[in-house]
């Protein structure tokens, strides 16, 4: 169902799979891997409403790794570039895949679950390849300054000369609107793309 491609190795296709939901690839040698590309082989989809959470875990009993989350895919987002390089071993075990890898060997896990499930899981933020990284920090500033600089001529109601032909938006509908923009740009740095 999934493959797993490193730049200049061979794509692998073939999945350890360790429960009905989850999915296995080791990854020989991630000392050397900067990025990872998994993605869905085109022959099997998600069941209705679910995507696969990708995990990270480097080290094993004696590295004391631990499962990282990188991102997702879905059927609408089949496949997806992660960034490892940053990555630090975590210290929580490789669960919930339960194996435990070499420390010279990574592992990449794929779980299925639901996509609502995973609209609220948020990836460790050194996943994310850079050029989305300093794109999704730009956006974000541009936000704050664009908040900031309308806030300023914010007015209580009561400072106000009643001017019967002008028009006023409410600083809190701003607000809403940057938290919402904000956490959209969060989940998936591409969605205005769709
Ligand atoms: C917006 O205002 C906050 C609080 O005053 C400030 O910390 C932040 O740097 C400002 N952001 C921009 C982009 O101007």
């Amino acid at each position: 169902m999934f493959g797993c491609l490193v730049a200049g190795r061979l794509v692998q296709t073939e999945a350890q799979q360790v429960s009905p939901d989850k999915f296995i690839f080791s990854l020989p040698d991630y000392d050397s891997v900067n990025h990872l590309v998994v993605f869905l082989l085109g022959t099997v989809p998600f069941p209705m409403n679910t995507g696969g959470a990708v995990y990270f875990c480097c080290g094993g009993v004696d590295g004391g790794g631990g499962w990282q989350l990188l991102g997702f895919i879905s059927n609408d987002k089949p496949s997806a570039i992660f960034r490892i390089s940053g990555l630090k071993p975590g210290n929580s075990g490789c669960n919930p895949f339960s194996m435990m890898g070499s420390s010279s060997v990574a592992q990449v896990g794929v779980s299925i679950e639901s996509l609502d499930l995973l609209a609220q899981q948020t990836p460790v933020s050194s996943s994310a390849v850079s050029t989305l990284d300093s794109f999704t920090q730009f956006t974000q500033k541009m936000l704050e300054s664009l908040f900031n600089f309308t806030s300023s001529f914010a007015l209580s109601q009561a400072q106000m000369s009643p001017n019967p032909s002008e028009i006023y938006v409410p600083a809190s509908a701003i607000h809403k609107w940057y938290e919402n923009f904000q956490r959209r740009l969060m989940q998936n740095p591409n969605f205005w793309k769709t």
